[in-house]
């Protein structure tokens, strides 16, 4: 579906500045991760998209490279529980768009369970699906970051080709304070910042920048429709507590992947970038009215009226 370039891109930032430069995103196809790319695009570059679902994979892929003509974008069907699948689909990137020079790890799994009624095997999934994934995104693409920084030298001066070499790890505030109903996803966020600080650690030497962009509610995002209620109770409360007093767009994170990978980020390394409006100050265990706390864990409820509810084995 066309989408107005102001609904994923401030008027800020100069056309061509990712010309001919490539990212690679896992789970691209994704409400965030899609505008995020897309902005990418949309400044020049090409893009490798990886997801589970072929259908959305592809049509994701195509939706995208419609908004500049000319640009290339390929969607690859990849599960980035998959360590062989992720180094296949980074190698068919690299092959056919000549390099791999930025790589968001946005792929994520998440649905709002209290622990007594999150199975062994509902932890592992997300453990598995953010964090070894976002392991696995940084395996497959850092040979192709550490090319493309040789390329294009972070001097912190003017760089007349460009950046390259830089990686963003999607994560989430969840474990800044606590959450109830996040067991799973506190745990794996968590070790996915820290995937990020190693990376920065470890190939900042290179010349690469290794962060972590942390987006809080963002509007007609398929998180919020899994997190959050969205009645007009819930929504009013939910927004009364971020100090900015909204939820975000998805342009806003957009703008912060932009400003990572260009010139103006080149000194930002192993950082955790949150862009949430205030929101994980001012939140926790508080969870309003909807699963009020600690009433909600006494009464042994399932969690019900969101998208990503438990589905029933009958
Ligand atoms: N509450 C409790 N447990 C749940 C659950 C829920 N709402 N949803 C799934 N699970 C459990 C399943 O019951 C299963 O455990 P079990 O075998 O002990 O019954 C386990 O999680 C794996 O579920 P399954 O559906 O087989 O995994 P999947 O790989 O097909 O899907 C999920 C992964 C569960 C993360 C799914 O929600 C998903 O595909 N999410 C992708 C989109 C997304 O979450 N985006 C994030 C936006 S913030």
């Amino acid at each position: 579906m066309p989408v107005s370039r102001e609904t994923f891109l401030s008027n800020v930032w100069r056309d061509g500045i990712f010309k001919d430069k490539v990212l690679f995103c896992t789970g691209g196809a994704g409400t965030i991760c899609s505008m995020q790319v897309r902005a990418f695009v949309a400044l020049g570059g090409n893009a490798c998209i990886t997801g589970r679902n072929p259908e959305k994979t592809e049509k994701g892929a195509a939706d995208i490279a419609s908004v500049r003509p000319g640009a290339k974008v390929i969607g690859i069907v990849a599960d980035v529980r998959d360590m062989k699948a992720m180094d296949a689909a980074a190698e068919r990137c690299a092959a056919e768009l000549g390099s791999i020079d930025f790589a968001i790890a946005g792929a994520a799994g998440n649905f709002l369970a209290p622990m007594s009624q999150l199975s062994s095997n509902a932890f592992k999934t997300v453990m598995e699906i953010d964090t070894l994934g976002s392991f696995h995104t940084a395996k497959a693409v850092l040979p192709y970051l550490v090319q493309s920084v040789q390329k294009h030298k972070n001097s912190g001066k003017a760089q007349p080709t460009g950046t390259g070499g830089r990686i963003i790890f999607i994560s989430a505030s969840f474990h800044f304070r606590g959450q109830p109903l996040q067991a799973h996803v506190m745990a794996a966020k968590a070790a996915v910042d820290q995937i990020s600080s190693s990376v920065a650690m470890e190939y900042g030497p290179h010349g690469i920048t290794s962060n972590v962009i942390t987006p809080g509610p963002i509007a007609g995002t398929e998180g919020m429709e899994r997190l959050s209620k969205s009645d007009e109770r819930s929504v009013k409360e939910s927004k009364a507590k971020i100090p900015v007093g909204r939820w975000g767009e998805v342009k806003e994170i957009a703008d912060a992947t932009v400003f990572l990978f260009s010139e103006a980020g080149s000194y930002v390394n192993g950082h955790v970038l949150v862009v949430d409006g205030g929101q994980w100050r001012t939140t926790g265990a508080d969870m309003g009215s909807t699963w009020r706390y600690p009433d909600f864990f006494l009464s042994g409820a399932a969690v019900e009226g969101v998208k990503g509810g438990k589905k029933s084995k009958l």
